[in-house]
């Protein structure tokens, strides 16, 4: 016993002599041999930033090598470019050239233009290489769907907001414009139900999105639409379009699952998922759960769950980390009291919130979704299955609350894109979101209360 404590007091004398010895080294090498926390989130975020706003990972490979959408891209009026919703960033202009676009001094019809401003990295999401002065390669970026612009120069330019969504982007009429849909077509016939799809069907269902609107799970799945669009128990759509609302990539930090049914994973899973099958940026993505041929017939077949390249040519992988970080550091638009909301009404909204209208019990505050598993059935919401059962959870996520107004007050986009709710933007105003939830879950508000806590949804 006695031996036994002795020896108990030795070891720790000759291990704190090994931590001495090692401080001192340690004292030398000052911070680089740790790091510090500081210095390391400064330097993601701005390597992130620059990752979201111009990264296309090779992703030309793609969209020029083989759908050629450049060709379409080079034919492009600026008024037509605003009109599909592509945003332009008036930072990185000229001030003579801001100037010249307030006093209406730009052609907007001269494709030349477009390509200007392409070249000067001017268009959210896009980037073009250029021969000489001829565009030879087009890739996209994470901008392009997930940011836009103050409008404070012109409507679709001003300055740039990482992160919010673009309401006014139609993908689909953009993606439908490229030359050679072959690729696409050939990748749909791989769905048992898609085997006789023509390039026209595919620009048929491209066109049925709409703007601010994208079918992430289309090349995974091949179900272009809804058959039965129900809530609580209604018919209220057949063969609505199987696309999504944009999400904002802001405010997002602190949620486990993400994405409008959850169930796929994080924020990075999800980028890496984008970028590599989304994107088609040349990188690895690994997800066994696409071997499931019922669920994801294109996705087993074409082996999407197991895309790898050699890490010398990986343009995706190393960029991860940054891209992460700088997007859980992007917060939640804020909104002014008195402007945005009515904080006297939200006040009696904040009440019902968490007492009889028991939102609170999924949306918790102030993460605004559940900590923890933060997905629901189907069964649950009172609506239908279509767009849970394309994603690996078969549910909802709790969607997060922060920043609603934005859409609700029709901020940064265009008037007639403004509010729609839920993934497929069932719902066209808060209004309509509370009253439909009053009606599934029998709350019995008033008419007053249900104002009250719209005035709260657009106070978060
Ligand atoms: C073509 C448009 C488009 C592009 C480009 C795009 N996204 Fe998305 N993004 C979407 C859509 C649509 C969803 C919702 C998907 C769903 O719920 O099925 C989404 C969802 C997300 C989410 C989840 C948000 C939430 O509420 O949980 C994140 C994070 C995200 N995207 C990041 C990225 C990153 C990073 C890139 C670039 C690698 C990118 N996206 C490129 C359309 C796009
Ligand atoms: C059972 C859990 C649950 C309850 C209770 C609940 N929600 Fe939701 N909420 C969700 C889920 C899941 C979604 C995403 C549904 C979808 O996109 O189809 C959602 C979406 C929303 C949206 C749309 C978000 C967007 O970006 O379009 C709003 C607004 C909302 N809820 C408000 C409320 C309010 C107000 C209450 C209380 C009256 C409430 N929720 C009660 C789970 C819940």
């Amino acid at each position: 016993m006695k031996l036994l404590h002795a020896t108990l007091f030795v070891l720790p004398a000759v291990f704190l002599t090994g931590i001495a010895m090692t401080n001192s080294v340690d004292g030398e090498m000052g911070s680089q041999f740790l790091g510090s926390a500081e210095d390391n989130s400064k330097q993601l975020i701005e390597q992130g930033r620059q990752i979201f706003r111009f990264d296309t990972y090779g992703d030309e490979a793609f969209w020029t090598d083989q759908l050629q959408i450049q060709q379409a891209v080079k034919s492009l009026t600026p008024r037509t470019a605003l009109a599909l919703g592509l945003k332009v960033d008036a930072g990185a202009l000229s001030p003579s050239i801001v100037e010249a676009i307030k006093h209406g001094n730009v052609n907007l019809n001269d494709p030349a233009v477009t390509l200007q401003l392409i070249k000067q990295n001017a268009v959210l999401g896009v980037v073009g290489t250029f021969n000489n002065n001829s565009l030879s390669k087009v890739g996209f970026t994470c901008a392009l769907c997930h940011s836009t612009v103050d409008n404070s120069v012109a409507p679709g330019i001003g300055k740039r907001i990482d992160g919010l969504a673009n309401r006014d982007l139609n993908v689909g009429a953009i993606v439908a414009s490229a030359p050679n849909l072959q690729p696409v077509v050939n990748l749909l016939r791989l769905a048992p139900q898609d085997a006789g799809v023509t390039a026209q069907d595919v620009r048929n269902v491209l066109n049925a999105w709409g703007p601010g609107k994208f079918d992430a799970e289309l090349f995974l799945d091949g179900k272009a639409a809804n058959p039965q669009q129900v809530t609580n128990g209604v018919l209220t759509g057949t063969n609505v379009s199987g696309a999504t609302l944009l999400p904002n990539a802001r405010g997002l930090s602190g949620h486990n699952l993400h994405t409008w049914t959850g169930g796929w994973g994080s924020v990075t899973y999800w980028n890496a998922f984008v970028a590599v099958n989304e994107l088609h940026g040349i990188g690895t993505f690994f997800d066994e759960r696409f071997d499931d041929a019922a669920q994801f017939p294109i996705a087993a077949a074409a082996k999407l769950g197991h895309v790898s390249v050699n890490p010398d040519s990986d343009r995706v992988t190393g960029k991860l980390a940054a891209l992460h970080f700088y997007q859980l550091a992007l917060p939640a638009v804020h909104p002014r009291s008195g402007i945005d909301f009515d904080p006297v009404a939200a006040s009696r909204g904040d009440e019902l919130f968490s007492g009889k209208a028991n939102c609170n019990s999924c949306h918790h505050e102030p993460l605004w979704t559940e900590p923890g598993w933060n997905q629901h059935t189907a069964d649950e919401l009172k609506i239908d299955s279509f767009e849970a059962d394309r994603a690996p959870g078969h549910a909802y996520q709790t969607m997060n609350l922060a920043g609603l107004f934005v859409r609700e007050r029709g901020l940064f986009m265009f008037p007639q894109n403004k509010g729609r709710f839920y993934h497929d933007g069932r719902f066209p105003t808060l209004l309509d979101v509370v009253i439909s939830y009053d009606s599934r879950f029998n709350l019995g508000l008033t008419d007053e209360e249900k104002h009250d806590l719209v005035e709260y949804l657009k106070s978060l």
